[in-house]
């Protein structure tokens, strides 16, 4: 089997922490007898700054026959961020109906949490973020412009279709695990329309599934759960800006935004599923070779999995699991070693 991957290493750290991951990926098809084609697209704020567009007009076009997207990251402070985000990375997560973002919290071992006397089985649950609508809309606009009278209206858009998707997701991964939970993020006392209307899908959808556990919980309160008691979840789901911020909350639990995976899918098949770390391009620690790569390699690990190839996937993430747990980390977790070396033991592995 061959698998074509389209490679968006983008800005910043994500030029140093994809190719990690390609260096992975190479030697497990070598190992586990498939083979992998990568074509790297070259969009960027770089891309922006050279031609005036993140990408070109044809190219979310280009990406549709790849059997999976690998991104690094996207963003740099010579463009706005909504430029850049909304050239890129937005449309690809919207072009190829990639409806669901899978993003895992687990304590790895060897991992320190911030968070006193935490055990790597208590902090060990995934969410799933809705990834296609919700706050994240083009609707609304500016009026008045550069007058007293300006104002900016920004609508959200929850469909009927795309939360019952989302939640519906959530619902099937708990099947799939032992403690059965889904717990759900709201904000139905303050946000009166869409709120309400999550919650009313949710608690339909919970219906099809009596062998789960179903709680809901006000984002408020919620984030505080996640640092007094983050063993209480299994799996969370949230609207896109709520998924969003549990899932630079969740990681720092377990040690660092830098550790954080996700998989942007079309759970269909009909387009490729993106891969790529949660974290940003951290112009902050650019060029400094301390970048932590395992966002990037367990994002490498969910693509192996989505595909198919699950022993390589199972064995990926045992690995991964095996370097933390020798102390071999990025000074982001309190360690010294360099990126490279990082996925150099994880290599060693595989030898
Ligand atoms: P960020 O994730 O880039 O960085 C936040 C902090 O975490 C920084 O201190 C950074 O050094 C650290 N960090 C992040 N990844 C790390 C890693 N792998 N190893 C060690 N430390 C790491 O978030 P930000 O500062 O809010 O955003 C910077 C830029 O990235 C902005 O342009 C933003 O829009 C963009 N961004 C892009 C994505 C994406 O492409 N998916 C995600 C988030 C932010
Ligand atoms: C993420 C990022 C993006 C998001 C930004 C960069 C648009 O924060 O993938 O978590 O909010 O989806
Ligand atoms: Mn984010």
């Amino acid at each position: 089997m061959t698998y074509q991957i389209a490679l968006i290493p983008g800005d910043g750290i994500g030029k140093e922490v994809l190719p990690e991951g390609v260096r992975v990926l190479r030697s497990l098809a070598e190992h586990y007898h498939f083979s992998m084609e990568f074509l790297e697209f070259p969009y960027s704020c770089e891309h922006y700054v050279r031609y005036g567009v993140m990408m070109p007009e044809d190219g979310i076009e280009q990406l549709k026959n790849f059997d999976a997207i690998f991104l690094g990251a996207v963003g740099s402070p010579e463009v706005p961020d909504h430029i850049s985000l909304w050239g890129l990375l937005i449309p690809i997560r919207r072009g190829m109906q990639q409806y669901v973002n899978v993003r895992p919290v687990k304590l790895l071992p060897g991992i320190c949490s911030p968070l006193a006397n935490r055990h790597s089985d208590e902090i060990d649950f995934v969410i799933v973020r809705e990834n296609n609508e919700g706050e994240y809309s083009e609707a609304g606009g500016r009026l008045y412009s550069g007058t007293d009278l300006e104002m900016a209206i920004q609508e959200s858009v929850f469909t009927r279709m795309g939360v019952d998707r989302a939640v519906r997701f959530a619902f099937e991964l708990a099947c799939s695990r032992s403690a059965k939970k889904v717990a759900s993020a709201t904000k139905s006392n303050g946000i009166i329309h869409t709120m309400p209307f999550w919650d009313e899908r949710f608690w339909a959808i919970s219906k099809e599934f009596s062998q789960v556990t179903a709680e809901q919980y006000h984002i408020d309160i919620l984030t505080a759960h996640f640092v007094k008691h983050p063993d209480w979840f299994d799996v969370v789901v949230a609207s896109n800006l709520f998924g969003d911020i549990l899932s630079d909350l969740g990681p720092a639990i377990a040690g660092s935004i830098g550790i954080a995976a996700s998989a942007n899918l079309n759970p269909e098949k009909k387009f490729p599923s993106m891969f790529e770390p949660v974290h940003g391009s951290a112009p902050d620690i650019v060029g400094k070779g301390i970048a932590n790569p395992i966002g990037t390699l367990w994002s490498a690990q969910m693509m192996l999995d989505f595909l198919g190839e699950k022993q390589a996937a199972q064995d990926l993430m045992q690995a991964i699991e095996t370097v933390t747990a020798k102390g071999i980390l990025t000074p982001d977790l309190g360690g010294n070693a360099k990126t490279w070396e990082f996925t150099n033991q994880v290599l060693q592995l595989f030898g």
